[in-house]
């Protein structure tokens, strides 16, 4: 029994969604899911109870980061990132492909891999498939990313076709270089940019390689919405029904129910941690800063209806009061409206599926919702 499988519970029959299970070396969990993204082996301003608290099921953390800081020995030491950071349910590593690739000019790739400058402090650092699967390895998380090139937007066709053509072959040496075929399942990345005969191929490619699941990288990177779900449609029907889909990187709700739509199962995004930190808060009807002068003498909540903790025990007045008075509670109290947002979105999205309604939902969703 490979150590990741995912099981098919229901297919909307009007669009690609689909509600089912992940069955992890710690514990099952129901898609489509979003991951809240934990970079540095903690979601920023959440403790793992806290996390427990709102429902989330897999987290996700860094390879690139915990590489660099404070090293896959000391993980290791540790006993493994889950008992590094008290967390006992599913994690997800990302390879570090991507976090070395935002890097620009402070890294160089070749066939071999990734020479860059760390960021912490400028030492020369080396990232390769080889190195990649080995820390994962080491950090011990359930399932572990290929390493891959995150193709930019806009690229050239050749250049997609050339990237692409060695993500593919460091996916191959990813595959090689594993040992913990039981205790950790492998993602491949299936990349081409925008370029539909290049995802074809890279698809094929990867399939052949049956990987534990599969993710779909380089979208969301500052391409048109449109032109990513066109990208998304097309892709998603090349990759077998019985694996997990993973798109990376995208963590909004307009972008998660067009993603589910079109048979995405898991998501993961810094957006709803991130922006909470600037006093943004996400909700039904969209964003809304709480820093804005509107909600001076709000005493509602930050959503109405909402069932989370902040929203229950706090007003827009007082959550605005602590960002302007730069309180640390602040960042703690909209990170935790968003996450459990997110999550609540995610299962009432799995609930419509189940129940043969996922298409009225996205119907009213965009009701809503103000873009
Ligand atoms: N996160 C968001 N996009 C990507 C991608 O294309 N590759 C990897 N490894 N991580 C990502
Ligand atoms: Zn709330």
């Amino acid at each position: 029994m490979p150590s990741i499988t995912y099981e098919l519970q229901k297919t909307c029959p009007h669009t690609g969604a689909r509600a089912g299970l992940l069955h992890t070396p710690h514990g099952t969990y129901e898609t489509p899911m979003f991951m809240p993204v934990g970079t540095q082996a903690t979601v920023k301003t959440m403790t793992p109870e806290e996390l427990k608290a709102i429902g989330a099921q897999v987290i996700l953390s860094n390879t690139y980061h915990l590489f660099l800081r404070p090293g896959p020995e000391l993980v290791e030491e540790a006993g493994g990132l889950h008992k590094f950071m008290n967390w006992d349910q599913a994690i997800l590593t990302d390879s570090g492909g991507f976090q070395v690739f935002s890097l620009g000019d402070m890294r160089k790739i070749t066939e071999e891999g990734v020479t860059f400058r760390s960021h912490i402090d400028g030492s020369k650092q080396f990232l390769s498939p080889e190195v990649a699967t080995k820390v994962q390895e080491q950090l011990g998380s359930d399932i572990a990313m290929a390493f891959d090139e995150c193709i930019p937007y806009p690229a050239e066709h050749d250049y997609a076709k050339r990237s692409t053509a060695r993500t593919t072959r460091w996916a191959h040496r990813c595959q090689e270089a594993r040992h913990a075929h039981d205790r950790q399942g492998m993602f491949g990345i299936v990349q081409g940019g925008m370029y539909k005969d290049l995802r074809k191929q890279s698809a094929a490619e990867l399939v052949a390689m049956d990987f534990e699941g599969y993710s779909i990288g380089g979208l969301s990177v500052g391409e048109p919405h449109d032109l990513m779900n066109e990208i998304l449609e097309y892709t998603t029907p090349l990759l077998p029904t019985n694996k997990a889909r993973y798109l990376m990187g995208v963590g909004t709700a307009d972008c998660l129910v067009e993603g589910v739509a079109r048979g995405i199962d898991m998501f993961d995004c810094v957006y709803p941690t991130r922006v909470a930190r600037n006093g943004m808060a996400m909700t039904w009807h969209g964003r809304l800063n709480i820093r804005n002068a509107q909600y001076a003498h709000d005493w509602g909540p930050l959503e109405e209806g909402c069932q989370c903790y902040t929203c229950k025990n706090y007003s827009r007045a007082y959550l605005r009061h602590l960002y302007k008075a730069e309180e640390i509670l602040a960042l703690r109290l909209v990170t935790y409206h968003n996450l459990y947002f997110l999550l609540e979105f995610m299962r009432q999205m799995r609930k419509a599926i189940l129940e043969d309604r996922f298409s009225q939902f996205r119907m009213q969703f965009w009701d809503n919702f103000n873009k």
